[in-house]
């Protein structure tokens, strides 16, 4: 009985040390959104004129699975550092049989080139969207679509929003460089 204990324990302290790890670096938490708001997310977005999508610390890659399920000529790929919702991310790709669209990274996305992306989506933090901002700058085509949830980029192009019921989609579409 106390081998049992004592192993519940150990998986919950490597939990922790794995989720507070990842948390110091990247400095936002791993959230897991629902599959209902995630469809209510994806009503919003028309994915059908680009065909690469990546998700800026994809969590559990339940947003990328459930594009891909509407769009079947989108391509995915997701970049995670927490390593519990890497690992679920890879196991809900198994899962739902959708490893020939969606690839998961376990990599730090400031590392990742975007210039191939038709489509950005974030769902991350106000301060982790204003580092990206230069690197959006920088690497995004023009037309590539930004689609962050939850938190907009301060003092940038001025968004598209779309109320999706307990916060808002915020829409920024890369502009022809001057
Ligand atoms: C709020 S969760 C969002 C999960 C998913 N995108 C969704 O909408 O359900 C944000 C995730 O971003 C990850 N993250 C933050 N910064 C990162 C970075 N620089 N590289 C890779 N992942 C990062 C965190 O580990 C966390 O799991």
């Amino acid at each position: 009985m106390i081998y049992i204990f004592l192993f519940i324990l150990f998986i919950i302290s490597v939990f922790a040390a794995v989720s507070l790890f990842s948390l110091i670096i990247t400095q936002v938490p791993f959230v897991s959104l629902s599959r209902k708001k995630i469809r209510e997310i994806i009503k919003k977005i028309d994915f059908s004129n680009g065909r690469l999508l990546l998700d800026l610390g994809c969590g559990d890659g339940k947003f990328l699975i459930e594009a891909v399920k509407k769009y079947p000529n989108l391509q995915a790929a997701g970049f995670e550092l927490n390593l519990w919702a890497y690992l679920r991310a890879q196991i809900n790709i198994i899962l739902s049989k959708s490893s020939s669209q969606v690839k998961i990274y376990y990599k730090n996305f400031h590392q990742v080139n975007l210039s191939q992306a038709d489509f950005i989506y974030c769902y991350l933090w106000p301060g982790a969207m204003e580092k990206l901002k230069a690197k959006f700058q920088k690497e995004l085509k023009t037309g590539a679509l930004i689609l962050s949830y939850a938190f907009p980029i301060k003092n940038w192009i001025k968004p598209k929003t779309e109320r999706i019921s307990k916060g808002n989609l915020y829409f920024y579409q890369i502009p022809q460089a001057a």
